[in-house]
């Protein structure tokens, strides 16, 4: 696990997205999309980027994270609306090359069997991008999810639905329902890209970075990825043990191992 601290939200977005684009670049690329705040600078910069000309998403396959059971497509707030709204649009996507999971579906249990199939059929996801919840939740894999789950319907935490609601016009209307990949359809994307910016998000990070690996703490099976990167601002590590070990590491990276910044 690589942990990159940074000096605030701006730079966690720009070293993010140059991280992104450089997978995204690839051709036939499959990013993993998480929605909610965490990951909106970096979809800015790299929106940025294919403004400019620097970059080209419109062959870049796309697998959203998670989505909302119970409120329909067009509502502003489902996470189709949202990926189209945040993502597809601005980054220039082939809206037919991104996937949300089908919230809306008769047969849960076989739109999320789809959704699998559709990602090992797109030759599985190089880059999933990830925000973390207070809780330690990825994607929507509550407290106890288990590590091997695949996509399929979860009930949110109290907590997230209180977090979400300021999406929301009240804790009422987030739905207490939501399809996710699971956390074994994550560990299996080939690398792992987790940001946090924020104070509320410190005790999270701590517990995803250096606690025990525990089911309580859905993020810490992150510890178990093959390749996966935490970029964090100061205030989201400030509750990281070894901050002054990753400063370190980070200022001494070989250039060779640094991905260039997006120009
Ligand atoms: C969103 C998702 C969630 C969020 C997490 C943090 O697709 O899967 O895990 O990343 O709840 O949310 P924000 O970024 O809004 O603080």
């Amino acid at each position: 696990m690589e942990v990159i601290i940074l000096s605030d939200a701006a730079q966690v977005a720009r070293v993010a997205a140059a991280v992104v684009a450089e997978v995204a670049a690839r051709p036939n690329a499959v990013l993993g999309l998480a929605t909610g705040s965490s990951p909106l600078g970096i979809y800015r910069e790299l929106a940025a980027a294919v403004e400019r000309g620097a970059l080209d998403l419109s062959t870049t396959r796309g697998f959203a994270l998670d989505e909302y059971v119970g409120i329909p497509e067009e509502h502003p707030q489902s996470y189709a609306s949202v990926i189209r709204g945040e993502v597809i649009e601005p980054l220039g996507m082939d809206p037919a090359l991104v996937r949300v999971p089908d919230g809306r579906a008769r047969d849960i249990e076989a739109a999320c069997d789809e959704y699998e199939a559709a990602i090992r059929a797109a030759g599985g996801i190089d880059l999933q991008i990830l925000g973390v919840g207070a809780n330690g939740h990825i994607g929507f894999n509550e407290p106890t999810s288990s590590f091997a789950s695949r996509t399929r319907i979860k009930t949110l935490a109290p907590r997230t639905r209180e977090d979400n609601a300021r999406f929301f016009d009240s804790v009422e209307e987030v739905p207490t329902h939501c399809l996710t990949q699971g956390l074994g359809t994550i560990m299996e994307s080939r690398c792992a890209l987790l940001v946090a910016q924020g104070e509320a998000k410190a005790d999270a990070v701590a517990a995803v970075v250096e606690g025990p690996v525990t089911s309580v703490v859905p993020g810490s099976i992150l510890q178990h990825h093959r390749r996966a990167t935490i970029v964090v601002d100061e205030a989201a590590a400030s509750g990281l043990r070894l901050a002054d070990y990753y400063r370190w590491t980070y200022a001494h990276k070989p250039e060779w191992q640094r991905v260039p910044p997006l120009v």
